[in-house]
């Protein structure tokens, strides 16, 4: 049996800390977070549970041999690292790190002490996004043009951490997993309309190789929630709306062929096509659930996690040149290539 610490238990630790305690091979033994009031929240919902406000209780605990932190983004690095440094496997939410000199001292740190380092990138275990991945694979979207994602609430306002770090991760991991590959340029605006300190709003422009073009929209100040992707092939066409409970995953029989025997050379006719549109059945499994038994199992087996640090960096890497680029008003950034 593994024994999982979860660190950090605010908004987002309570689901994982859910999950940690119904996998079969695994225990959720402990809890750490500073403030007492919430410690006292999960020893009631899982009694026997060990809990303390002390991380050092976490790292010199022999009989704890995994943590999961879910901690402010700032705090990844330097609590990824103390568990690493203690001999513990270590599942950090996303951002994996602030930078990616903080990212690649933790992988390299990882492959030292022969310990697992994962990255809760939750979209990466969700069956609808596994679903739309074996579409592609299958060639059922023929070649891909270009897709586009919204990710929109109105609500958790950040301070510390802005629109495109706090939300734009999700996106930039499920299109570099679609693709299979990560951008090369980022551009992107950002809009600092509530505290003036953080953008609360963020257009990125992402182009990948192959020609294929991205856009992202994350924010939390618009009226409604919206988690939706479309992603168009030169076959077919995705809609992927993941609040939709009557079809996450859309796939439109819908394009433009040209039509062949143009009269005059260089002008196209297109006949457009609009058939039918199929609803794969997606597996309702909680993707937060086979992220955590993605995790145990790595850690049992000795496995090297889908969501590694390496994919962790591939985020991060994507998110530096897009700050960048928002600080120079939407000028074009390269983003650095991952080449380990
Ligand atoms: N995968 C997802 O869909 C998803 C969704 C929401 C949040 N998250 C991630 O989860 C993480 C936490 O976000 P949140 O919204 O729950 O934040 P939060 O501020 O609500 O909770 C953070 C908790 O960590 C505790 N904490 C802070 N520093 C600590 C330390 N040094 N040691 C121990 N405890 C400490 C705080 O007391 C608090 O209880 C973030 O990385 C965020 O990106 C992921």
């Amino acid at each position: 049996m593994v024994r999982v610490a979860l660190i950090g238990y605010g908004y987002w630790g309570p689901n994982l800390a859910r999950n940690l305690h119904q996998l079969p091979q695994s225990v959720f033994a402990a809890c750490c977070d500073l403030d007492a009031g919430r410690l006292a929240k999960v020893a009631a919902l899982y009694p026997g549970i060990r809990t303390t406000t002390r991380l050092e209780d976490i790292w010199q605990d022999p009989d704890i041999h995994a943590v999961v932190i879910a901690t402010p983004a700032r705090t990844h690095y330097s609590l990824a690292r103390q568990a690493l440094l203690a001999g513990k496997h270590v599942l950090v939410e996303k951002p994996i790190a602030m930078s990616s000199a903080e990212t690649e001292e933790l992988i390299a740190l990882a492959e030292e002490r022969r310990r697992v380092l994962m990255v809760g990138h939750t979209f990466e275990y969700n069956p609808a996004v596994l679903k739309i991945k074996e579409l592609i694979d299958a060639g059922a979207l023929g070649d891909i043009y270009y897709l586009y994602s919204t990710r929109v609430n109105l609500g958790r306002v950040q301070q510390d951490l802005n629109a495109l770090w706090s939300i734009a991760p999700h996106d930039i991991s499920i299109m570099n997993f679609l693709l299979g590959t990560m951008p090369l340029e980022v551009s992107a605006r950002g809009a600092k309309y509530l505290s003036g300190l953080v953008e609360d709003v963020v257009f990125a422009d992402l182009a990948y190789p192959n020609g294929i073009i991205a856009h992202i929209h994350a924010s939390w100040l618009d009226p409604s929630k919206v988690r939706k992707m479309t992603i168009v092939g030169s076959r077919k066409m995705i809609v992927y709306d993941d609040i939709d409970p009557e079809g996450k995953v859309r796939l439109y029989d819908k394009g433009a062929d040209r039509i062949n025997g143009s009269q005059i050379y260089g002008e196209f006719q297109y006949k457009l096509r609009t058939g039918d549109i199929y609803i794969p059945k997606i597996d309702l499994t909680e993707p937060l659930y086979l992220e955590c038994a993605h995790f145990v199992e790595c850690v049992q087996e000795g496995r090297r996690p889908r969501t590694d640090g390496l994919n962790g960096l591939r985020v991060v890497r994507v998110l530096e040149a897009a700050e960048r680029s928002m600080a120079k008003n939407g000028v074009p950034e390269p983003v650095e290539p991952v080449s380990l």
